[in-house]
Formats: C-alpha cells, sequence, structure tokens
C-alpha cells in the first residue's frame, strides 16, 4: 500500500489536535486506569453519555483494586443504562487479573494489554499509546472512516484484514507524540470526517491529499459490507404490582444482559385473557389489566418488539415468588439498588 500520510500531513494533524481538541476528562490524565475504563465506555457510547457514567463510576472505582473488590449487583448499576454490559463484566475480570499478575498496577506493553480480556487491537493501542507513549496504532471505527477517505481505500472495512492492514500502513508514521496522534485520527473522525453526508472537508487539516475530499467521494466511502439483518423478538413485558412493590426477575447468568433485572415477561404477542392465565399461573391473583404503549429496543443481533400490560394483583404475597424466580421488590429500594437495562425505559417510568 502506498503511504497513507505524508509528514506535512502528520504534523498537520498534530498541530489541528493541539488547537481543535475537545476538553474530555480522560484527557486530563495519564492514568492507564483511567483512560481504559473511557475507551471500554467508548466503544459503543456518545461521548456525552459518557462523560457522568465515567465521573460516577471513578467514585466509585477510583483504582484497579476497587473495580476488582466490588460486587457484582453494585458494578451492574454503576453501568445501568449503558448498555452492551459485557464490557463492565469484562473490565473487573480483567481488573481481577491485573491485581493478580501484575500486583494492580497496568501493563505497558501492547501485548500484554493485549491479553486482558476485553482489551481487542483497538483498546490496546488506545492504552498503550495514550497513558505509555508507545508507538502502536489505535484504529477502531472512526480511524477507519479517516484513512479509507484519505487513502481512497474501498476495501471492506467490516473485514479483519483491512483493519489490519490499515494498522500496518500506520505503524512507520507514528510520531513520538503517539497518544496525540491517535486521538487526533479518533478527533477527526468524530467532529470532522463525520459519516452521513456530513463530512466538514473544509476544516481538515487532511484535505489537501485526501483522495475522497479531491475526488467527491466521502459519500461513497468507506465501503462497508452489508451486516445480517437483526432477528424480531415479539415479547410481552408484565408490570406486576400490588401497591408499593413490583415484580422483578434475575436474569440468566449468561447471554443477553446476563445478570441484569428484568420486567417479568413472555415470548410472543399476548391477549388481555391470556396474560390473565399467565398472572395466575405464577401463583399471582389479578385485580385489574391495563394495556400501555408498545415499545422497541433494538440491540446488535435482536430486536425487541414489547407490546405490555400493568396488572395490579393482590398484595398476599411474601418478597421471593416461589419456582417463577420473581422477586417483589420495593420501588423505593427497587430504583436504588436494583440495575434494570435501558430496554425496559419505556415501562421503568410507570415504576
Ligand atoms: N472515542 C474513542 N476514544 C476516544 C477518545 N479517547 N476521545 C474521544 N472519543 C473517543
Amino acid at each position: 500500500m502506498k503511504q497513507l500520510l505524508s509528514a506535512g500531513a502528520v504534523d498537520a494533524l498534530l498541530a489541528w489536535y493541539r488547537e481543535n481538541k475537545r476538553d474530555l476528562p480522560w484527557r486530563h490524565t495519564r492514568d492507564p486506569y483511567r483512560i481504559w475504563l473511557s475507551e471500554i465506555m467508548l466503544q459503543q457510547t456518545r461521548v456525552e453519555a459518557v462523560k457522568p457514567y465515567y465521573a460516577r463510576f471513578l467514585e466509585t472505582c477510583p483504582t484497579v483494586k476497587a473495580l476488582a473488590e466490588l460486587d457484582e449487583e453494585r458494578l451492574l448499576k454503576l453501568w445501568e443504562g449503558l448498555g452492551y454490559y459485557s464490557r463492565v463484566r469484562n473490565l473487573q475480570k480483567a481488573a481481577r487479573t491485573v491485581m493478580e499478575q501484575y500486583d494492580g498496577s497496568m501493563p505497558s506493553t501492547y501485548e500484554e494489554l493485549r491479553k486482558l480480556t476485553g482489551i481487542g487491537d483497538y483498546t490496546a493501542g488506545a492504552i498503550a499509546s495514550i497513558a505509555f507513549g508507545v508507538r502502536v496504532p489505535a484504529v477502531d471505527g472512526n480511524v477507519l472512516r479517516v484513512l479509507s477517505r484519505v487513502s481512497g481505500s474501498r476495501a471492506d472495512i467490516a473485514q479483519q484484514s483491512t483493519k489490519d492492514g490499515m494498522r500496518q500502513a500506520l505503524l512507520p508514521l507514528i510520531p513520538e507524540a503517539a497518544g496525540d496522534f491517535n486521538q487526533a485520527l479518533i478527533e477527526i473522525g468524530a467532529t470532522v470526517c463525520v459519516p452521513n453526508g456530513e463530512a466538514k472537508c473544509a476544516m481538515c487539516p487532511l484535505a489537501s491529499e485526501c483522495v475522497a475530499a479531491k475526488e467527491h467521494l466521502t459519500d461513497e466511502l468507506p465501503v462497508r459490507s452489508a451486516k445480517k439483518p437483526r432477528r424480531i423478538q415479539p415479547m410481552t413485558v408484565l408490570i406486576i404490582r400490588d401497591g408499593d412493590r413490583t415484580a422483578l426477575r434475575k436474569r440468566p447468568p449468561t447471554g443477553l444482559l446476563a445478570g441484569l433485572y428484568e420486567l417479568p415477561n413472555v415470548v410472543g404477542h399476548l391477549g388481555e385473557d391470556e396474560v390473565l392465565s399467565h398472572i395466575r399461573f405464577l401463583g399471582f391473583e389479578p385485580l385489574r389489566i391495563e394495556r400501555l404503549d408498545d415499545a422497541k429496543h433494538i440491540f446488535t443481533h435482536i430486536e425487541w418488539h414489547m407490546i405490555a400490560y400493568a396488572v395490579r394483583i393482590t398484595p398476599e404475597f411474601d418478597g421471593y415468588h416461589g419456582a417463577s424466580g420473581l422477586l417483589l421488590v420495593q420501588n423505593d429500594d427497587l430504583h436504588a439498588n436494583y440495575a434494570i437495562p435501558s430496554a425496559f425505559s419505556a415501562y421503568v417510568k410507570y415504576l
């Protein structure tokens, strides 16, 4: 592959970054733990959404040790609403490895970081370069878009071989200021070289040598092969309450939303009579039923199409409801202590 960027473009990129970078909380630290946390949170979540979570997480877990020792319920509660919960489970697993194998200090090489659970090529590159100044690339979706456009590459960015090729091509260009260089590419991708026909080429320090800018190809590049369509899952969600308590259920320890709490639900769209029989099957006595608004939640590989009912039941049950695995939880306690994923946010407002 021809050289991706000229030496002049690398300098222009660094100068642009130092002048234009956003003031973000994780840009005030070289602490590898904080940089790691920010990169994991930013993987599938917007910067503005991450900020308050980042601050709150660090109040509870200011160190790798604190994270390694936090109990699961509090950990999931800290991540509640951010989504992709495997990120935080992997974070804790890796924190425990750092305690056991590295005495609580994050390793400083790309290779050692890469071995930790949940740290892939991109994240290992980001931590090694930003926290330790190691000259390694950090190629995420933003950077793939920038590099595809600059070089006019039509390689499919969904392919691992394209990512590997871009990393190889970047390697010899990385300056001493490796962390700034990688963040500059991320920043250009996030604020200038943006998707959906809105690229701001007039503001871009790379425009003079960008193939896509010169040939008006920003709407065509990058090329990404179509993803498999998501599976549609029809569901009926139940808000079962007896006055001041609501039924919740803990999800299984593996799979989608593992270990989080959910409103009881069944597969399929049930009519009122079917719901009432189901409520009795669960061992409750229904008093009233009301249909609520429909809602959708889109995950990476699946879409939940939800209909919902609020069902008032007689208040004669203890907190834990036997074989069905349902818990009847006081509403105050529910908001304070139970992590309910945002897939249910359309219904959590009723609680
Ligand atoms: N997205 C991924 N990493 C980022 C970072 N360090 N700053 C801003 N946005 C990012």
